[in-house]
């Protein structure tokens, strides 16, 4: 009976290591969440398209303004953010093998235009220009944190610090009386509309 009953304790342990065993197995075969490949390229592509245009609003600005102006220096630290941005995310397209936008010469135009045609509006009109314009863009940067799993997770603490700067861009654009440019509401609205529009197109082609 001792010998039974001994023979029955040896083979559940082995039951009981097996199982061990092959959980171990399980949970190391397990990979970490990773970032699904086509949300990770329309993060690279639109964040490269919307720096790009960024670049390009500023050069309008500035080109109306003068580099040496008290409002064009102010510009030009956030250009000059703007420029370390996108040069990031110039690596990034090419390090995760990721193609550009194809609208990039659109946006090249589009955000001159709107740099220069804010400008030519008075200074506090350029700076309701990049209150709207930095809004999207940080709201943006927000939602795309949640988008990126662990993989990603040095382009997720990129992209966090990118939207703090853009929202530092946001708030010296307000502290700049951005908010008393004649028609302010109807103006931040339509750029507002304009980069969610830019920003779904650019996503995808
Ligand atoms: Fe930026
Ligand atoms: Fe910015």
């Amino acid at each position: 009976m001792p010998y039974i009953f001994g023979v029955t304790m040896v083979q559940k342990k082995k039951k009981i290591i097996k199982k061990k065993s092959v959980k171990k197995k399980n949970s190391s075969s397990s990979n970490k969440p990773s970032t699904d490949k086509n949300i990770l390229d329309e993060i690279i592509r639109v964040d490269h398209a919307g720096e790009y245009g960024a670049t390009r609003i500023y050069d309008g600005q500035i080109a109306i303004f003068g580099k040496d102006s008290k409002i064009g220096k102010t510009i030009q630290h956030m250009a000059d953010q703007e420029q370390e941005h996108i040069e990031k995310f110039n690596e990034l397209l090419i390090e995760k093998r990721v193609r550009p936008t194809a609208l990039l010469p659109l946006w090249n135009v589009a955000g001159f235009a709107l740099g220069a045609g804010t400008a030519l509006m008075g200074e506090k009109a350029a700076m309701a220009c990049t209150v709207a314009v930095e809004k999207v863009i940080g709201e943006h940067y927000r939602e795309q944190q949640n988008l990126l799993e662990e993989d990603e997770k040095d382009l997720k603490k990129t992209i966090a610090k990118f939207e703090k700067d853009e929202l530092e861009h946001h708030d010296i654009g307000l502290e700049h009386d951005a908010e008393n440019a004649p028609g302010y509401k109807i103006m931040t609205k339509v750029i507002e509309i304009g980069c969610k529009t830019a920003i779904a197109i650019s996503k995808k082609i």
